[in-house]
């Protein structure tokens, strides 16, 4: 295996809502070429992968992933010519670009879905899955259950019921079709004709439905993405599929194959977890959700993140954990949706800046390639007034203006409004301040990045708790190495609200410790124990030598 092909494994992934970034044109939503302006910014941050939320023509009753055309970009966005352009642009500055690929459905506005309503006898109708009533696959569960109330949607054309696994207007391709299945292996490779890296694969465990089964991970849904793996690694080496699949690690698992299906996949069940243990000041549900973590092959990669465009999910964790995580993160019932919470990274964690460089520390430097949603590097906030998961998609704040320098449309003419509450307004949070402010949250995290990309443990190195986890003075510190050949690290964090001293016992007193993000420390080390002072919050990174 090349090893150039493995750059995702340790790479810096940025989550970009075109709609939100920047505004070129003035029409109040942002643009290709708007992100292309802004490429300078992510470099300069570390980044160097985005991902795109969808950029197709699409009615927009699911923000794009109701897709009316594979094969185009919605005029909001701009044209072909831009997204070229873009992607030019970002190859040229090192940064690669992958784009949603929703596999599972299309918009009802889709030619296909148009053509298949028109009846039984239509060469399109067997591309979606019909039945004259609504009784099969009763136990597929309903993801979108605040608004949808069954998989099924009655078609007053077609007389007859489609199958969709989230909303009514986003039914799914039939798999059991070969047709279909050509279809969208016709429009990765469309896409990656035009040059991107890759493609993050939307809500993949959908794909085929079978009796008797939740309708999630069949076999012949994996059989048909390592097809799509094949495809790629024939024709495009180099580029990688990353999974959606909000599923527990065990089955997660399933999806990286034998190194021969997906690239990466996204750690869902640990996401919430980061959560409980920042809450409750205790590391012990990071440690149940690690020692769930089956091993992955070599050339694959976990992907981690905080938060997305979606709500918080908690599908991902107990009855009584989702309890309390509402309680803790979603007080009102306005945050809460479906079975998450729709709040911003900083709100969340009550906007106090330990706690938010304390969360993407854990983020950095736990095992897999890390993810930022755009503007939690700035801790943006959100607005849990706004319908569905919009409130975590308000405009990039770039400087302290009315249209916070997104747009230079009026403020009233941006698809969104800007986020004007008191603690979070562009006066308060906005990039240029925190560019120019070596102390600001922005460059603490430019900084952690930086770092991270110096050393080659964190996207490739194993990882192994600094001390006996179940000691309960062990608690509230997040203590590990993380180690690759020669070079090995250790991360201390104290996930507490209260200064405190960690003791970590070491299996020799012959080591230094150089504290690489260029903190000051106390560390001391005597009789086989590392002692060392931490103030709230606090974290260290150490390069740990022999001598
Ligand atoms: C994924 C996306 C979500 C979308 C859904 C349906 O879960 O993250 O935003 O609504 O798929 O495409």
């Amino acid at each position: 295996m090349n090893s150039t092909h493995l750059w995702y494994k340790n790479a810096v992934f940025y989550q970009v809502y075109v709609r939100a970034f920047y505004d070129r044109n003035g029409d109040g939503h942002g643009d290709l070429i708007g992100l292309t302006q802004k490429l300078g910014y992510l470099k300069d941050l570390g980044i160097d992968c985005l991902w795109l939320m969808p950029i197709y023509p699409s009615p927009l009753l699911d923000d794009g992933y109701d897709i009316a055309d594979f094969y185009n970009i919605h005029p909001d966005y701009g044209t072909l010519q831009d997204f070229k352009q873009l992607i030019s642009s970002a190859h040229e500055r090192g940064i690669r670009i992958i784009t949603d690929l929703v596999l599972n459905h299309t918009s009802d506005q889709h030619n296909w879905f148009l053509e298949a309503r028109k009846g039984k006898d239509n060469p399109y109708h067997d591309y979606y899955v019909w039945r004259d009533d609504d009784q099969d696959y009763s136990e597929a569960r309903i993801i979108f259950l605040d608004i949808e109330e069954s998989n099924w949607a009655w078609d007053d054309n077609a007389h007859q019921y489609y199958w969709h696994r989230f909303y009514a207007s986003q039914p799914d391709l039939n798999y059991d079709n070969s047709s279909v299945r050509q279809e969208m292996l016709k429009v990765a490779k469309f896409w990656l004709d035009l040059g991107v890296d890759g493609f993050r694969a939307d809500a993949v465990p959908y794909l085929f439905e079978r009796d008797g089964t939740n309708c999630e991970n069949l076999p012949e849904t994996h059989a048909y993405l390592k097809e799509l793996r094949q495809f790629i690694d024939r024709n495009y080496p180099g580029r990688i599929l990353l999974c959606e699949a909000n599923q527990w690690p065990e089955e997660v698992r399933e999806y990286f194959g034998e190194g021969d299906e997906f690239h990466m996949g996204f750690h869902f069940p640990l996401m919430p977890r980061i959560f409980m243990a920042l809450c409750k000041e205790e590391i012990s549900p990071i440690v149940w959700v690690l020692e769930k973590t089956p091993p992955i092959p070599e050339n694959t990669q976990w992907t981690t993140f905080l938060r997305n465009h979606d709500e918080l999910t908690l599908e991902m964790v107990t009855e009584e954990e989702r309890q309390w995580m509402w309680q803790h993160y979603a007080p009102l019932p306005r945050m809460r949706l479906n079975l998450g919470i729709r709040r911003r990274l900083a709100p969340l964690l009550d906007n106090h800046r330990g706690k938010i460089e304390l969360a993407f520390s854990l983020l950095f430097s736990l095992p897999g390639s890390p993810i930022i949603y755009y503007g939690d590097e700035i801790g943006m906030g959100d607005d849990i007034w706004l319908e569905d998961r919009n409130g975590v998609r308000t405009p990039m704040q770039w400087d302290n203006s009315p249209a916070a320098g997104f747009s230079p449309a009026d403020p009233e003419r941006l698809y969104a409004p800007i986020i004007s509450n008191s603690e979070f307004n562009p006066q308060k949070v906005n990039v240029t301040n925190q560019t120019n402010d070596p102390g600001s949250l922005l460059s603490s995290i430019k900084k952690m990045i930086t770092l991270r990309k110096s050393f080659q443990s964190f996207g490739w190195g194993e990882f192994e708790w600094a001390f006996d986890t179940k000691q309960t003075q062990s608690k509230p510190i997040a203590a590990f190495y993380r180690s690759y050949l020669d070079e090995k690290l250790l991360i201390i964090q104290n996930l507490s609200s209260q200064a405190l001293t960690a003791e970590i016992p070491l299996s020799s007193s012959s080591i230094s410790l150089n504290e690489i993000l260029g903190k000051s420390s106390n560390a001391l080390i005597n009789n086989h124990t590392l002692s060392i002072d931490l103030q709230p919050f606090d974290y260290h990174w150490f390069q740990v030598k022999s001598f």
